[in-house]
């Protein structure tokens, strides 16, 4: 094994992405950071900057053949590739009556078709031992006015323990439910609701990008050597609260 190893990570310009990029770097790792953005580019240059790790930034929209090419090149140009978070998703929340088609099938599109997607084209690459990490939700649960993001986010939990089954034993698949963490898709969040959603978390608090990225690296580590198949839930202990 060569001491550098490649990881990729998808929704990476910015949030819990280039939270996950950066932990992973500060390991030594070398990171492609992909994104539907270009400012993926910039954020793998200041991740390199502050790590000294080696960084990819590739533009590329996770839901689309195109997408898929351009990390597969890049890994395969870098070598030793080792683990894969599917990290990128959007939301387009509307009540069930008001939620319109393009708003159903944008969010199954990328946060379950862009992780289908990818891992189609790239689990073959990744070098035995190799990990993949699927980025869920709370909301797989059910949330009110996200009936289409719950719906993606619960199926990419299915479809996780399913790949998780057929990639072993070679490669191991596990996902990561977070709660709420502080990024820019939760400051579009409205003061009322945030507040709502604040009070009913035990710990407290909001988690934060870089909390996500410990759980995502262990899960890619030796450490999780005999976990596969699994969700975690990193949200302050409101898995189980009302
Ligand atoms: P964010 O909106 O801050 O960042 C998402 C990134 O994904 C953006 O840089 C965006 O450009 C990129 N992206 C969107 N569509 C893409 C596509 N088709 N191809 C490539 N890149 C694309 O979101 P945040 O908060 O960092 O969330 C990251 C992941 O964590 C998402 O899957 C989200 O659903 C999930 N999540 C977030 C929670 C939170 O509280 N922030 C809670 C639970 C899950």
């Amino acid at each position: 094994m060569s001491a550098v190893r490649t990881a990729v990570v998808t929704g990476a310009a910015r949030g819990i992405g280039a939270g996950i990029a950066a932990k992973f770097a500060r390991s030594g790792w070398h990171v492609v950071l992909a994104d539907l953005s270009p400012e993926v580019v910039e954020t793998a240059s200041a991740i390199a900057a502050e790590t000294g790790a080696a960084t990819t930034g590739v533009v590329s929209d996770v839901s689309s053949p195109d997408g898929a090419a351009a990390i597969l090149a890049a890994v395969t140009e870098i070598g030793d590739f080792r683990a894969l978070v599917n990290n990128a998703g959007i939301t387009r929340d509307a009540m069930i009556k008001k939620m319109t088609p393009e708003a159903f099938t944008a969010t199954n599109r990328v946060n379950l078709g862009g992780p289908i997607r990818l891992n189609a084209a790239l689990a073959e690459h990744l070098a035995d031992g190799g990990t993949i990490v699927n980025i869920s939700s709370k909301s797989s649960q059910g949330n009110v006015g996200q009936f289409n993001y719950a719906l993606s986010k619960a199926g990419l939990l299915g479809y996780t323990r399913a790949l998780a089954i057929e990639l072993a034993p070679r490669i191991r698949v596990n996902a990561i439910s977070p709660g709420f963490i502080a990024t820019e898709m939760t400051d579009a969040i409205p003061d009322e609701l945030r507040n709502n959603i604040l009070a009913r978390i035990p710990l407290a608090r909001p988690g934060q990008p870089s909390e996500i990225a410990d759980v995502a690296l262990w899960l890619c580590s030796e450490a999780s050597s005999y976990v596969t198949g699994q969700v975690l839930g990193v949200c302050g202990g409101r898995t189980y609260a009302p």
